[in-house]
């Protein structure tokens, strides 16, 4: 079957080690179910794995992505949650230590099938088309859990979203202003700023800039380049949740404004089964889609691949395979 797989790693040359092509199909487990992939979204854990983050030499050739909608073996549409636990591990599935993300273990979702344990889908409205379900699984299931159960940000709120243009930044965005909150960004593009806008944010700002009030939270996936900033936009008590940092992970920590502002730094990763099946009744009770910024065949992921470390994107890249 076609698939977009990583063969070798390169932390300068990501792209390098990116092939197209030919893999066997999955193999059957007892368990688990395979699911033919109508689309699959591209997430920056992609591009981390080709730079050999989560993704050992050991393990290659490994097909790459996390995010697929599709058709499970009983003909159902579903869409894939990508957290698979340990064998008898049991409640929330992010707090399993031997988890792993598909694609990290178990190969992922960037082709034409994919296997997954038979929890690990949850039905697909047909409401939904399987674009935008695709994009739910990693990005947006990442951006409820941070705002809605580790942020737990409430209507009224202020909340600041950092590096406006991602995948999981426009998700904070729109489910963020759809539940009520008063969602501003930051970017360092004026096109993002103005996209995020049309997206639901009620200000746009440039990284770094000087807001009108300090906040009730933040949420940061860009580290070093905007940490300083987000410490300094919260009110006393606020909260940043952190997911990501792909800017670098060793921002100075602020300790004293930390402790005097009695500031919290929560983590937050993915998100549980049962969150995803909330979201997907969230976007369809909202009337909420992903931004998608383009469509691809899966024939074209090196495409993909190159605009997300150009980033330039607004929104999620999706690869359609069948
Ligand atoms: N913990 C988890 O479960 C989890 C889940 C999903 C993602 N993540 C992590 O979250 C991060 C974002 O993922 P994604 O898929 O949304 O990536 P993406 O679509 O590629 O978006 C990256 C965003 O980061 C901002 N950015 C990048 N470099 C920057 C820099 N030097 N200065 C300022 N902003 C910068 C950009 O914002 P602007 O261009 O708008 O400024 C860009 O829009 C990644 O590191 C990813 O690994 C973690």
């Amino acid at each position: 079957m076609l698939a977009a797989y990583a063969s070798a790693i390169s932390a300068e040359d990501p792209l390098g080690g990116l092939v197209v092509g030919e893999m066997p199909d999955p193999e059957r487990r007892e368990g688990w179910t395979t699911v033919t992939v109508k689309a699959a979204a591209l997430n920056h854990h992609d591009v981390w794995s080709l730079r050999g983050v989560g993704l050992a030499e050991d393990a290659l050739p490994m097909i790459l992505g996390c995010d697929a909608a599709g058709v499970d073996e009983q003909g159902d549409e579903v869409v894939v949650h990508s957290v698979i636990s340990s064998d008898g591990w049991r409640g929330d599935e992010t707090l399993d230590p031997r988890r792993s993300l598909l694609s990290e273990h178990y190969q992922g979702t960037l082709a034409e099938r994919v296997a997954v344990p038979a929890r690990n889908v949850v039905p697909k409205p047909p409401e939904l088309s399987f674009e935008h379900a695709a994009c739910l699984p990693t990005a947006w299931l990442t951006a409820y859990r941070m705002l809605f159960t580790r942020g737990e940000v409430v209507p009224g709120m202020t909340v600041l979203v950092q590096g406006a243009g991602g995948g999981v930044a426009t998700a904070l965005t729109v489910l963020g202003s759809a539940a009520g909150a008063r969602m501003w960004v930051t970017s360092r593009s004026e096109h993002k700023r103005a996209q995020a806008l049309a997206l639901g944010a009620d200000q746009a700002f440039e990284p770094g800039a000087r807001l009108p009030e300090r906040v009730d939270a933040v949420m940061e996936t860009v580290g070093e380049a905007t940490w300083r900033h987000s410490v300094r936009a919260l009110r006393p008590g606020g909260r940043i949740v952190v997911s990501g940092a792909t800017s670098g992970q060793a921002p100075p920590a602020e300790l004293n404004r930390m402790f005097f502002l009695q500031l919290s730094v929560v983590g937050s990763t993915m998100g549980t089964r049962d969150e995803l099946q909330r979201l997907v009744r969230f976007c369809l009770d909202r009337d909420v889609r992903p931004a998608v910024h383009a469509t691809l065949p899966l024939a074209q992921a090196r495409d993909g691949f190159a605009q997300m470390i150009d980033g330039e994107l607004v929104g999620k890249i999706v690869f359609t395979a069948a």
